[in-house]
């Protein structure tokens, strides 16, 4: 395992990438919508990264990936190919930025609640939300990589839900995917120990029944064996010499913990 260090000028390369990709999810907001298609969304992020960020969407084209942007409905996991299918009121929908800039990546994405949906649904997205935020928090140097993943599994398990365990968080750089793997369970103690300019995502994939997965025919969706609901938020993070930067931070977000 070969985990690069970013130098201050990759950093600050990162921090540009990192923000950009978050523009992208402020700006397609108000887009997700009930009756809009994810190629229609697709559309627009495309469009938006290409002409207003002078950026490369990084999924396009990507290991054979058709599209600029992941879109994961409901039971989808991760790695929801944009198409035809429209959004209903009561979805909730993960959309996953991935950009290039100056030859580095940033790595986001949120979930964005269609109308109104389900308390059950509501509480998936928050919770998964909370597994972020405190995956983030316990980032410094010297923490490990199974102390993360142990706070994000016992956060989710303590509230009845279960963590995907095939896909994982990574280093992320002038590659798209690096390492380390994050994994988001795990035993304290043990993996990785941080150390001030490592850059990787945190992504938990956290779902409302089983953790079991399984792989559609088109080779990249990634669904629910049981189709209960699957949720996703993701952050590009740097580790500082005291802690953490979020690359990807939109501006409405704090990280704090808490009530
Ligand atoms: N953005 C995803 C991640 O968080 C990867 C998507 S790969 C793609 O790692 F090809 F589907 F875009
Ligand atoms: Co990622
Ligand atoms: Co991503």
């Amino acid at each position: 395992m070969t985990i690069s260090l970013k130098s201050a000028d990759e950093i600050e390369k990162m921090r540009i990438a990192g923000g950009l990709a978050s523009s992208v999810l402020t700006m397609v907001e108000p887009h997700v919508r009930a009756g809009v298609s994810t190629d229609q969304l697709d559309r627009i992020c495309h469009e938006y990264i290409i002409e207003e960020l002078d950026a490369v969407p990084a999924p396009l084209n990507y290991r054979g990936f058709p599209r600029s942007i992941c879109t994961s409905i409901n039971h989808v996991v991760c790695h929801g190919i944009p198409g035809n299918k429209r959004l209903r009121n009561g979805d909730i929908i993960n959309i996953d930025i991935t950009v290039i800039k100056d030859e580095f990546h940033g790595d986001t994405s949120k979930m964005f609640c269609v109308g109104k949906p389900s308390v059950r649904a509501r509480r998936l997205v928050d919770t998964t939300y909370e597994c972020l935020v405190l995956g983030i928090n316990m980032v410094k140097p010297g923490t490990r990589l199974g102390d993360i993943g142990h706070a994000i599994q016992s956060y989710a398990e303590a509230r009845q839900f279960s963590v995907v365990q095939e896909y994982c968080g990574h280093g992320i750089g002038r590659q798209f995917h690096e390492d380390p793997q994050v994994l988001h369970y795990g035993i304290p103690g043990t993996g990785l120990v941080l150390e001030a300019g490592m850059t990787f995502t945190i992504e938990p994939m956290i779902n409302a029944g089983k953790r079991h997965v399984k792989l559609l025919p088109d080779n990249w969706t990634v669904v629910t064996k049981d189709h209960s609901l699957s949720a996703q938020w993701e952050h590009t993070i740097l580790v500082t010499s005291d802690g953490f930067e979020v690359l990807t931070r939109r501006p409405e977000e704090t990280f704090s913990l808490g009530p």
